[in-house]
């Protein structure tokens, strides 16, 4: 008999192309554990509604620029079920469901909703963008995931996940799967101006889908280490973005560079040139597949459409056990 494969949800907000934030938080590891387990990738649109409803055309579009961004990067169609959040109805009720077990104070003091408040500059929060770390427990659990492959800001939301589940199944006497975080390597990366973190909306972003130029653009702006004036005053390669970028993307000649910059052997300028190299080697083999899915967008729209039903049919069951369970059904 054929062993179920544990499974994976994870998932991106449509607000906007990924960026190589994303690829170290998320992405790389997706592709590294979808032949080890069953991997559903969310296309999390109603979630980008908490803070964008106002950009509808931006949804949409981002809809199948986070799918391609996600094929792009070694996710195998054929492996993976790509889901659109919003078309699994088994997610807005289980969100009602859940809604019953959690505090608004909870909610309130909910660190990655305090920051992305204040990011956002609101006073009021909506009850929907407040509500978000309960729908993504719905989403976690509509496919019983085990696992959740996510940067370090999401682990609030997967302790809340925990809990819920926890109460629900104690509750009603359910087999809900309490799924666990898994933390990339690097959970969080800064953006090349210094900011903490790159970010879609602090444009201080490399995105998957930058041709080479650009990536050559960027890094040559990127702030350095702000001690280094001139190309022969020693640096300080673990302070600097740059440094700490070779670090993650030129791992085996990193200490060389670093000793290299500590002796003002090697400045600024072809420090920076060898790390927009090794962004691009990563990149190249991603241009090559989103080249193709470009080009073949009615096969880009089936593997959202196929993998939605699919998705739809798991959730529906599992509402249904849930309605069971909390004595709804008649
Ligand atoms: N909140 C996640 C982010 O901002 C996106 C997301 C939505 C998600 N649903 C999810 C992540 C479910 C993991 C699991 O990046």
């Amino acid at each position: 008999m054929e062993v179920q494969k544990k499974r994976i949800l994870t998932g991106d907000r449509t607000t906007g192309r990924l960026h190589l934030g994303h690829y170290v938080g998320s992405l790389k590891s997706r592709v590294e554990l979808q032949d080890e387990y069953d991997t559903f990738i969310l296309l999390a649109d109603i979630q980008a509604l908490t803070t964008h409803f106002e950009q509808p055309e931006l949804l949409y579009s981002s809809i199948f620029d986070v799918t391609i961004d996600n094929l792009s990067v070694g996710l195998d169609p054929a492996k993976v079920t790509i889901v659109q959040q919003s078309a699994v109805k088994a997610i807005a009720e289980m969100t009602v469901f859940y809604s019953m077990l959690v505090s608004v104070n909870a909610l309130r003091h909910n660190p990655t909703i305090k920051t992305e408040a204040a990011q956002y500059g609101y006073n009021e929060m909506s009850y929907g963008f407040l509500g978000y770390p309960v729908s993504q427990t719905a989403d976690i659990t509509f496919c019983n995931a085990h696992l959740v492959p996510v940067g370090e800001d999401q682990l609030p939301h997967i302790e809340l996940t925990r809990k819920i589940v926890r109460k629900f199944n104690d509750m009603y006497g359910t087999h809900i799967i309490e799924p666990q975080a898994k933390l990339s390597q690097v959970s969080r990366l800064a953006g090349l101006d210094g900011n903490a973190k790159m970010g879609k909306s602090t444009g201080n972003a490399i995105y998957l889908s930058d041709t080479s130029k650009e990536v050559e653009q960027k890094v040559r702006m990127a702030v350095t280490d702000p001690a280094r004036v001139t190309k022969d005053i020693p640096g300080t390669p673990e302070i600097c973005n740059v440094g700490k970028y070779h670090r993650i993307f030129t791992p085996d000649q990193c200490d060389n560079i670093w000793e290299m910059c500590r002796t003002a052997t090697i400045g600024c300028v072809a420090c920076k040139k060898i790390l927009a190299g090794s962004l691009n080697t990563l990149l190249d083999p991603m241009r090559e597949k989103r080249a193709y899915y470009e080009a073949h967008m009615d096969e880009v729209r089936e593997i959202i459409v196929s993998g939605t039903r699919k998705a739809s049919a798991i959730g529906d069951a599992q509402v249904d056990s849930m309605r069971e369970a909390m004595h709804l059904k008649i």
